[in-house]
């Protein structure tokens, strides 16, 4: 398994270009299943979980082509030969559940493994099959598998209400709805920008959706869509993580392709903390405003809270910041696992249930450390950078899940990180 090594050297300056999102790609990849008409994706993500996504695809036959260096996908769903999605893929990864609700739609009939995914608390699907059953599917759960059929082969439109905001299960219910009979609302809808990505590319597909970016989406159902192109949004987790590199180690990075309107909180914070935060014409240029950060307190929230996806990196800043910073993660259970490994570098933290006290020191140490999943693995790649001395971070099949070409970013900034091959 492969190693990251980080030699923490001072300030870092340079400019950054940020991938497409990884979660909106995911989602966009199986609404190929709702059509026979080409889908074809812009500002695709290089990224193994895309892999994944792509390898589930082909496996029920469909047709996905990974052009021009991985940044532009082909997916035709026009003769899907298979209508089980197998647990040695799902399980790979929990975005895989996405599949069942366009397949269900499409064809009445669905069996789709139930998913494993990070190691970060119990993370059900319960929501997307509740979604699912008051749009009148019929769902058995055997043997590890979800076995779903719409009765007389179409699914009927409903009102549902989720009883706390998932981004994943509005993602399969808003899919799901576009093929229904007749209208379906969500309410209490996640508003996160993937699932507006997702609503634009379904309509241009043809399908009939109001409301995307607010907690009520309201999709009129229709008898067939068709195919599209669409630009897969700017990744807001990966602008974020580098909006951080200048905030840690000093220096002046441009995030190209970022956007504010995507990392509002998450830049309310960096500003609070004492960093500055500027949007230029092609992307967001960040620095600190003076010395040493400022403490703050961070609580995760459904967007446009702060990113459950941020925290970890959000905690190695903070490891460094003058003061005392609380965190409270309101979205995952346990998910402070980076913590012990940033306190193996000479963080303060005290952790309990899911909340982090975080006493800011002078300055962290190197020392080798082991990423627990994926964003935890980047949190220790920045605490790295900050770092006196050496750090080396194992395990990281978790960061190529999500960050594409890190070391070469990073490096163009001036840092030292390199990957070692194990
Ligand atoms: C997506 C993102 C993930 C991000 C998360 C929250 C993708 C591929 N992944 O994950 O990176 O951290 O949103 O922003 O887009 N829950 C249930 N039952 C369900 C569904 C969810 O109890 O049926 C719980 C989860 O365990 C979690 C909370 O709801 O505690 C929110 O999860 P959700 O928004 O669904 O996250 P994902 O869609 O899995």
């Amino acid at each position: 398994m492969d190693s990251i090594l980080v030699r923490g050297n001072g300030a870092l300056s340079g400019a950054i270009p940020i991938a497409g999102a990884k979660n909106a790609c995911l989602t966009l990849m199986p609404a190929t299943l709702l059509s026979d008409e080409p889908l074809t994706l812009t500002n695709a993500p290089r990224l193994s979980d895309i892999r994944t996504m792509t390898q589930l695809l082909q496996s029920l036959g469909a047709e996905v082509a990974s052009l021009q260096d991985g940044l532009v996908l082909a997916l035709s769903s026009h003769s899907i030969t298979n209508h089980k999605a197998d647990y040695d893929i799902v399980r790979k990864m929990r975005a895989s559940i996405l599949v069942l609700g366009p397949m269900l739609a499409r064809y009445g009939h669905a069996v789709v493994s139930l998913p494993g995914g990070c190691a970060i608390g119990a993370r059900p699907v319960d929501l997307h099959l509740k979604a699912l059953e008051a749009m009148g599917a019929d769902l058995d759960l055997r043997d590890g598998y979800v076995h779903a059929k719409a009765p007389g082969g179409r699914l009927k439109g409903a009102v549902v209400e989720f009883p706390f905001v998932s981004v994943g299960a509005t993602e399969n219910a808003l899919m799901a709805a576009t093929l229904a009979k007749g209208t379906t609302v969500l309410k209490n809808a996640a508003r996160e920008p993937e699932i507006v990505d997702l609503a634009r590319c379904l309509k241009k597909m043809g399908a009939k959706i109001d409301g995307e970016g607010t907690s009520m989406i309201t999709i009129e159902g229709v008898d067939r869509l068709g195919g599209a192109t669409h630009q897969v949004v700017t990744d807001r987790i990966e602008l974020g993580t580098y909006m951080l590199v200048p905030a840690i180690c000093g220096g002046e990075v441009e995030c190209i392709g970022g956007t504010l309107d995507l990392v509002e909180s998450f830049a309310a914070k960096l500003d609070a903390a004492g960093v500055s935060v500027t949007q230029t014409n092609r992307g967001l240029k960040v620095s600190r405003k003076n010395g040493r950060v400022r403490a703050v307190d961070v609580m995760t929230e459904p967007f446009p809270g702060f990113p459950t996806d941020l925290q970890a990196q959000m905690m190695a800043l903070l490891c460094t910041a003058d003061g005392v910073s609380v965190l409270e993660e309101k979205i995952f259970e346990n998910r402070f696992m980076h913590a012990p490994e940033l306190m193996r570098m000479g963080a303060k933290i005290d952790v309990h249930g899911g909340t982090a006290k975080v006493t800011g020191v002078e300055k962290l140490k190197g020392a080798p450390v082991m990423a627990t999943d994926l964003r935890a693995s980047v949190s220790l790649i920045l605490a790295g950078l900050a770092a006196e001395g050496e750090t080396v971070v194992s395990r990281v099949y978790h960061l190529d899940r999500g960050y594409e070409r890190v070391e070469e970013k990073l490096r163009a900034c001036g840092a030292h990180v390199e990957r070692i091959a194990g």
